[in-house]
């Protein structure tokens, strides 16, 4: 390490890394605690690793995991967790599980989307060390501060001395008149401290031009309502507030040298302590008047003043409110109040804390009213996540409420961080200076599409910081940054592929994805394979039930998902680029039996088995030589069967029907055993579905019963359960069973290839005479037909398919674009 100034001298290398933060040399230097974090690119990982990892031994390595697949506890109600808000946050708690299964003490775990670095908090609790990275300088400094051992006792004298020092000069902006206000002459009984100020819109009415004090119009005072219909307090017309345009107001904002324009509001209620009681009153003609005396000071702190960027959730506080530059974000007396803070904090962890506070000291604090002993109080809501909302009704909160508070809270984050975690500032689409092969696990929270806006979120934070996210390759969808899904999905792979690059081959990557669109879910996992991953395991959270469920790698899903993949021994990748896939058919299938739990996993039936090596093979752009039938042949000749699902050899059987064995004791049998387990949402988890509740043979009002119950299928054009009944099962005696022999396999198979075939061909016939979109039909025959195709080598006409096929279908299933891709390649037609 370069010992005078170790971040400085690689300053100018580091500007040529993806992802280099904008700011000015002196304040990334001055944000930066080098070599463990850096506000900008680091070149310390390198080093970081080699202290503290171990060499990946490709002769030497016995590394083996199965993926993990308990139960997750959310942990979201922990003090760590809550000290400092992030758009979106995972609980470390439930990182520490995924990271307990996959890795051994003094491994080394890395998140590039790091975000408040909860991976690392994780990694920390249980002795690892983590490489934690991010594109904003405002996350990262965060992860920083969650990550490194903080002097707790020196930081909270610092803190209280600078919050005692700033009282003494600002506290009288908080101070209220108290009267006692049952004595008819209002007794005036001393000055109260204002706990916060509810601000409020003033709008125009429409009929009569008169001024309309939100509040006042309304909010029932008496229910504690806020109306969508109210009177003009003027004329009286009822009216709403869509149909009013805002009061604004024009005034010289003499930091930026501006005349600016913006909604008006005014203070409508104050709730302040007196005496130990809290109340509510109407702001009298002194708070009116204190106001408006410090609307008249100049600020002599420095504050930020930056221009808002021009982007998705910036427009709306300058549509709504003509809020264009950070700092008219906070009031005036808010703002003078934090930038003397601000002037005081020298060290980084002071920092933190004030930026742990700041978006509550804001005018998107919103007013939610409560009617409470009477009157109406605010139900402290906060401010709406993942927005720049200013609402109509907004709480002025008093800072050093919030910042005494938020010294308890920091110190709670800082007792538990023990030691250094790395933490980086960069793009993880280019992570060049890292080696290869040198990571245990990853755990990663990555950005859904345009879910939300992360560079413009942090804008706020970093304006305080004044280092900046270098958004160009920012891994969202936003129209102003030009990224549509398909630059998102670039991004994403190239993400990917950096994850992989990374890892020690046979370990693990965790990847978590929050409810979002069914396109965009599919554009992760496409990315993800595309990189070489193979997905082992796909559970949704119930958060009904708090337990996990296993879904299919397609399918449009509504929660959060876990996905765990793991990258391939070196030698099969080796082995089977060397062969083209030729002749590797059964080693992958071997390779992802051995990598899944012993348990009734849906990763293990024939027909995932099957779609997961399709894609692999698809996705090298490999020639498949097995049709379904053939590969079931495979499986049945190599590997080993119970309840439908395959076992790699008969150890495995055993521990799965040891695993049943336990489950039976436990009194969980039949359909509780795995179907319960499985989400129904399309055709192939409605099959699985009815196989495992068919345990025993079912006459048809049962089965039906129960499969409405649990039955999820929104998007996917399925058959009716009669048919899937009649096409996979065996009909006896007025019930319907599993078949049992091998003829009575084929049989079932011949029926339901036959009625893909079908399908399929009405599809093609429609495709090929029609000019209409294809608005819906079969996914599995759409496959199945595209299959047959592919393995004849008409990629023209899937072509002709793909064509007509309206976006929806191609969005929600990866399999048929994966055909549709490789035909185009094939045809030169890309
Ligand atoms: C879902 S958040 C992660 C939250 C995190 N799990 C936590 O608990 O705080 C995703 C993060 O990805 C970051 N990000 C977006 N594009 C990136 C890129 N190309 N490289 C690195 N980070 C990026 C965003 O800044 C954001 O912090």
């Amino acid at each position: 390490m370069k010992a005078d100034n170790p971040l400085k001298e690689y300053l100018e290398e580091m500007k040529k890394i993806e992802g280099y933060p904008h700011g000015r040399d002196e304040d990334i230097l001055e944000l930066s605690d080098p070599p463990h974090y850096t506000a900008c690119p680091n070149p310390y990982i390198n080093e970081f690793i080699e202290k503290y990892g171990t060499p990946y031994d490709e002769e030497t390595d016995e590394y083996h995991r199965e993926p993990y697949v308990g139960d997750v506890s959310e942990g979201k109600n922990d003090p760590i967790y809550n000290a400092h808000s992030y758009h979106t946050k995972v609980p470390y708690k439930a990182i520490m599980k995924y990271i307990e299964h996959y890795t051994d003490e003094g491994d080394i775990v890395f998140d590039g989307f790091c975000g408040t670095g909860m991976t690392g908090v994780a990694a920390q609790m249980l002795n690892r060390k983590a490489v934690l990275s991010d594109l904003s300088p405002a996350a990262t400094f965060i992860a920083y501060n969650y990550n490194t051992p903080v002097d707790i006792d020196a930081f909270q004298e610092k803190a209280e001395r600078i919050l005692e020092e700033v009282e003494e000069e600002c506290g009288w902006m908080y101070q209220t008149y108290h009267f006692n206000t049952r004595s008819s002459d209002r007794e005036y009984l001393g000055k109260g401290t204002i706990n916060y100020t509810v601000w409020s819109d003033v709008f125009i009415c429409p009929y009569c031009g008169g001024e309309i004090v939100f509040w006042d119009a309304a909010v029932d005072k008496e229910s504690g309502k806020v109306l969508k219909e109210f009177l003009c307090s003027a004329c009286e017309a009822e009216i709403t507030k869509k149909e009013c345009e805002k009061s604004w107001v024009t005034f010289h904002d003499k930091s930026i040298g501006q005349e600016i324009t913006q909604a008006k509001q005014v203070p409508v209620m104050l709730n302040y302590t007196f005496d130990g009681k809290r109340y509510e009153k109407i702001p009298d003609e002194n708070d009116l008047k204190l106001i408006e005396e410090i609307e008249s000071l100049d600020i002599p702190y420095w504050y930020p003043t930056y221009r808002m960027p021009e982007g998705y959730n910036t427009q709306q506080p300058k549509k709504s409110h003509g809020i264009t530059h950070v700092h008219h974000f906070y009031t005036k007396r808010n703002l003078l109040y934090i930038a003397n803070v601000f002037s005081h904090l020298s060290k980084k962890t002071l920092i933190y804390w004030f930026t742990s506070a700041i978006s509550r000291l804001t005018k998107m604090y919103k007013f939610m009213p409560i009617k409470k002993n009477g009157k109406i109080a605010d139900r402290r809501t906060g401010n709406v996540s993942g927005t720049f909302y200013i609402p109509s009704l907004f709480d002025e909160n008093t800072p050093l409420i919030l910042l005494k508070r938020k010294i308890n809270d920091c110190q709670e984050v800082w007792k538990h961080n023990l030691f250094h975690n790395l933490i980086t500032t960069q793009s993880i689409t280019n992570f060049d200076e890292t080696q290869n092969n040198n990571i245990d696990y990853i755990f990663t929270d990555p950005p859904f599409g345009d879910n939300l806006m992360y560079s413009e979120l942090n804008f706020l934070w970093e304006s305080w910081l004044k280092v900046f996210t270098n958004n160009e390759t920012e891994a969202i969808v936003n129209k102003t940054q030009g990224k549509s899904l398909i630059e998102y999905s670039e991004l994403m792979l190239q993400s990917f592929k950096e994850y992989y690059r990374v890892l020690k081959p046979k370990r693990w990557i965790t990847v978590v994805f929050h409810n979002s669109k069914s396109s965009v879910w599919n554009a992760i996992q496409e990315a993800m394979m595309k990189a070489g991953f193979v997905i082992a395991n796909v559970s949704i959270l119930d958060k009904q039930q708090g337990s996990f469920k296993q879904v299919t790698s397609t399918g449009a899903v509504k929660n959060d998902l876990v996905i765990s993949a793991y990258k391939p021994d070196k030698k099969f990748e080796n082995r089977f680029l060397e062969n083209a896939g030729e002749g590797m058919e059964e080693d992958f299938i071997r390779m992802q039996l051995d990598n899944l739990t012993p348990t009734p996993n849906i990763e293990r039936t024939e027909k995932m088995l099957y779609s997961k090596m399709l894609s692999y093979y698809l996705k090298h752009g490999y020639i498949v030589r097995y049709d379904s039938s053939e590969f079931y042949e495979m499986l049945r000749n190599t590997f080993y069967e119970a309840d439908g699902y395959w076992f790699a050899d008969s150890n495995q059987l055993e521990q799965y029907l040891e695993y049943k064995k336990k489950m039976k004791l436990d009194g969980i049998v039949g359909s509780a055993f795995a179907a319960e387990k499985l989400l129904v949402y399309d055709e192939k988890t409605a099959i699985r579905w009815l196989y495992d509740y068919i345990e025993e043979p079912k006459d048809y009002s049962t089965i039906y019963t129960n499969f409405t119950k649990i039955s999820n299928i929104a998007e996917d054009d399925i058959p009716e359960l009669k048919e899937m009944l009649e096409n996979n099962f065996i009909f006896e005696n007025g019930k319907y069973r599993r078949p049992q022999s091998q003829d009575e396999e084929l049989t079932v198979r011949k029926k339901r290839e036959k009625e893909l075939v079908r399908d399929f061909n009405t599809i093609l016939l429609e495709a090929k005479n029609s000019r209409k979109k294809i608005k819906s039909c079969r996914n599995e025959a759409l496959v199945y037909g595209f299959e047959m195709l592919y393995q004849k080598g008409k990629f023209g006409e899937i072509l002709t398919v793909a064509k007509q096929l309206d976006k929806k279908i191609l969005e929600r299933n990866s399999e048929v674009r994966d055909f549709i891709e490789i035909a185009e390649i094939k045809t030169g037609n890309y």
